[in-house]
């Protein structure tokens, strides 16, 4: 079972945050995931995934516009339409708008037709809400929640799409 996960990323935290959730969502038996620049994507591979993940950097409160492009102009490419989906961001500031960026890039992945979800709250700690939110300052720090976060999403796509 197939994961891409894409990201955005000029700085490279969004990149690191998308290899820590594909180390996750990789220590799961049968899941093979992989991590593309949108700019870069496997199309194959991508349109094969039963799970599709998108992280973005948090540009003035909300997603990036290559994000936003990326979502209205090349995500049909992969075939969408009953995938499980979810999505993360970084940002420099707490409360600086990472949360924001992860609700719209999930309302549009809603809008798609994909199954959102956010492998989050009633888990427990730790405790994830829309998705997870990379601190600039401190990347490295949310490595766990990261990783976490992929296996949960990686666990839910196998019980959704393998047995
Ligand atoms: C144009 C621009 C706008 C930004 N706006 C915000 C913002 O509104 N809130 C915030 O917390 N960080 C903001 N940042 C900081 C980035 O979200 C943060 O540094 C992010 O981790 C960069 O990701 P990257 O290293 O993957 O490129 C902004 C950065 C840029 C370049």
């Amino acid at each position: 079972m197939k994961i891409s996960i894409f990201y955005h990323s000029v700085s490279g935290n969004t990149k690191q945050c998308a290899e820590y959730i594909a180390e996750g969502a990789n220590s799961v038996d049968g899941v093979e995931a992989k991590v593309f620049d949108i700019h870069a994507p496997d199309t194959d591979f991508a349109k094969e995934s039963s799970c599709i993940i998108l992280g973005s950097p948090t540009y003035m409160g909300s997603m990036s516009a290559e994000i936003y492009t990326w979502l209205e102009k090349s995500m049909r490419e992969f075939s969408p339409a009953g995938k499980l989906s979810g999505a993360f961001a970084t940002e420099r500031y707490i409360h600086g708008g990472g949360d924001v960026a992860i609700q719209g890039i999930l309302s549009h992945m809603l809008v798609s037709g994909m199954l959102p979800y956010s492998g989050g709250g009633a888990f427990g700690a730790p405790v994830i809400h829309y998705g997870p939110v990379g601190l600039a300052e401190d990347i490295q720090g949310c490595r766990d929640t990261f990783i976490t976060y992929g296996r949960r999403m990686a666990e839910k796509a196998s019980e959704l799409f393998t047995r």
